[in-house]
Formats: structure tokens, C-alpha cells, sequence
């Protein structure tokens, strides 16, 4: 197994993971695949974070949910804590559920707007068979502090419903962190919210960061983020690793095409605009059904070499410390 980054103290380890999905265009057609993964190798170690960058469409989601056995993968291998977990059947993976979370993009959809929210925080300790009324209560409490819903009596009694969209994120944040989990998936937790709420959301899941060592796979659109989150980067570029390296290294000196028209597409600094999404780079991003031979992205790559970019799959190359490329031409 080779691990680009290496996989010391990992906490989650995927080796060559592929997630293909089969769509059908039409009823009785012949399916389709999807290549949303393709030969991803990747460690998340112990309290670090790992940003995953890219367009629409590049398959972090995906990575994301293969990552916690959310989905199950075609190809590769998924390990946890070195325990093999590619194709354990999902009724075993209740540990699993439990160490690993997820913190969704849209607080609307994913906490119930009908239950109230100590209903919302108490339901995984209950599914957990964790604590005794009291015992639940009291952690129900504490969480809603860490994550400043105070006084919490009040926040506790309300309805979802009743709650602003960051207030239900911080609800989000609070179930994901009540069974003290190793690893939380954060899919684009603020991407949803008012540029208002954005910092304060981010600054929560830093402070979380910092007072419990948990690991982030932190999903988003968004490389200005990622800096003041992650200690790691992966660019993705449909389906594929594009990148990887420490944000400092990567964000310094962006060595692959894909990565460099990101940052040129960087905002300036003013907070206001810290937000903004990627913007569209020219071109259309690849399907995914019929991905591009050779590099995914020589289509739209403005040094790419004919006779090669086309014709090669291009392999991650460490040209830095821990600093690694997939691009024929990066030097
Ligand atoms: N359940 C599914 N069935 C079929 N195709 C899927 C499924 N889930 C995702 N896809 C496809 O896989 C590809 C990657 O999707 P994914 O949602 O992982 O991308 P993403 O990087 O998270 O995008 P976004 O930034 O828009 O959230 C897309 O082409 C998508 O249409
Ligand atoms: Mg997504």
C-alpha cells in the first residue's frame, strides 16, 4: 500500500478508493457509469485536518460518504484505525457510526424541523444506548453550551423550526460532536448560511479543532477557508487527486494548472468577499461518464504538451516536501 503523505497515526486510511456509480438515461437502457472516485489514496491522522477542494461535480461529496461508509465503494480499500472496512456489511458498522460524523451543508434539510432541539441531540445517545435520562440530559446541556445555544433550557425547549439558519448549524454541530467522535465529515458546513453567520459557524468548528482532538475531512468550493482551517489540502479534479500537500506548501506555491487557475480565482482578501465561490474557470468541467484520457485535465489545461497530457494518466510526484502533484509538466 502506498499512501501519498504517508498514513503514520492515521485515523482513516483510503487506498486507491473508486466510487462508481451506474445511471440509467433511459428505462431498459444500457447503465451508464459514473466515475465520481477514481484511485484516490489519501490518510486523515489523529486531530488533523484535511481540506478537499474542488468544482461542482468533482467528487468530494462522494469521497466523503465512501470515506464513512456512507456508500460503498467499487474499487480500493477504506480502513479504519487499520481495521478494514471496504465491505463490511452496514448493520456491523455501528462503532462506526458513532466515532465518525457528519456536519451537512444545509441545516434546513438535515435537522427536523418538527422535533425539538434536546429531541435532536438526545436521539444518537439513545440510539447509542448511552447514559442513563439524567446522565443525557446533562449532555445534552453541555453541548449545547460548547457550542454557545446558551442558556441552554431555553435553546432545548425550542423547535427547529424556530431557529435561524445558523443556530440550526450550530445545532448540526452539536449532534455531530455529543458521541465525541474521532472524525467529522464537514460537507460544506457554511456554504448554505448568511455571510454573516459564515465566520462565527467557522470560528465554532476551529475552536472544536483545538479543544478536542478531532479529525476533519473538511469539504469545500472554497481555498480561502481552507487556509485558516486545514493543516493539509487535497485538490480534487473530477474524480481524480489533482494535489495534495500542507496548506502552506500548496497555497504558497500551487504547482498543478488545475490549482493555480483556482487561486487566481481567489477573492481579494476583504471579508466580505473571503466567501465567494470558485469562480468558473473557462471551459466546461469533464463528464464523468467518459472522462478525458490521460490527465482529466488537459482539455482546458493552458501548458498542456500534445502527445502526452492526452495520452498519460499522470501520477501524484512529490516535488516537494510532502508536496505532491499529478501533472506531467509541474516542476
Ligand atoms: N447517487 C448518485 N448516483 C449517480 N451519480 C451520482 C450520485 N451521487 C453523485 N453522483 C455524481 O457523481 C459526481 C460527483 O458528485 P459529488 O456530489 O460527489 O460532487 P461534489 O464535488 O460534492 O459537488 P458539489 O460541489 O456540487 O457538492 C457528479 O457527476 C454527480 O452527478
Ligand atoms: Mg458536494
Amino acid at each position: 500500500m502506498y499512501i501519498p503523505g504517508g498514513a503514520e497515526d492515521a485515523v482513516l486510511i483510503l487506498d486507491r478508493l473508486e466510487t462508481h456509480f451506474k445511471v440509467r438515461t433511459k428505462p431498459f437502457a444500457r447503465p451508464l457509469s459514473v466515475h465520481a472516485v477514481d484511485d484516490v489514496s489519501l490518510a486523515i491522522r489523529k486531530g488533523e485536518t484535511v481540506a478537499v477542494v474542488g468544482e461542482s461535480g468533482s467528487g468530494k461529496t462522494t469521497l466523503g460518504r465512501t470515506a464513512v461508509r456512507l456508500i460503498e465503494p467499487t474499487g480500493g480499500r477504506v480502513l479504519y484505525d487499520g481495521q478494514d472496512i471496504t465491505h463490511t456489511k452496514m448493520k456491523n458498522l455501528m462503532w462506526l457510526r458513532r466515532k465518525t460524523q457528519i456536519v451537512p451543508q444545509d441545516p434546513y434539510a438535515s435537522v427536523n424541523p418538527a422535533f425539538t432541539v434536546f429531541k435532536i441531540l438526545e436521539e444518537p445517545l439513545i440510539v447509542h444506548h448511552e447514559g442513563t435520562t439524567e446522565e443525557r440530559e446533562d449532555r445534552v446541556h453541555k453541548a449545547l453550551e460548547s457550542v454557545k445555544l446558551i442558556p441552554p433550557d431555553i435553546f432545548e425547549r425550542k423547535f427547529a423550526h424556530m431557529l435561524s439558519g445558523g443556530q440550526r448549524q450550530r445545532v448540526a454541530v452539536a449532534r455531530a460532536m455529543i458521541l465525541d467522535p474521532e472524525l467529522i465529515i464537514a460537507d460544506e458546513p457554511v456554504s448554505m448560511l448568511d455571510a454573516s453567520v459564515r465566520v462565527s459557524i467557522l470560528d465554532l468548528l476551529r475552536q472544536i479543532q483545538t479543544d478536542r482532538r478531532v479529525a476533519f475531512l473538511y469539504i469545500t468550493h472554497d481555498l480561502a477557508t481552507a487556509r485558516h482551517f486545514a493543516n493539509r489540502i487535497a485538490v480534487m479534479y473530477a474524480g481524480k487527486l489533482a494535489e495534495l500537500g500542507p496548506v502552506g506548501s500548496v497555497l504558497a506555491e500551487p504547482l498543478h494548472p488545475y490549482t493555480q487557475a483556482l487561486m487566481a480565482a481567489i477573492p481579494d482578501p476583504d471579508p466580505e468577499n473571503r466567501f465567494r465561490k470558485i469562480a468558473a474557470l473557462p471551459g466546461e468541467p469533464p463528464s464523468l461518464v467518459s472522462p478525458p484520457s490521460g490527465c482529466r485535465f488537459h482539455p482546458r489545461c493552458p501548458i498542456a504538451r500534445q502527445g502526452l497530457c492526452e495520452v498519460e494518466v499522470p501520477a501524484l510526484r512529490e516535488l516537494r516536501p510532502g508536496h505532491f502533484v499529478a501533472c506531467h509538466l509541474a516542476v
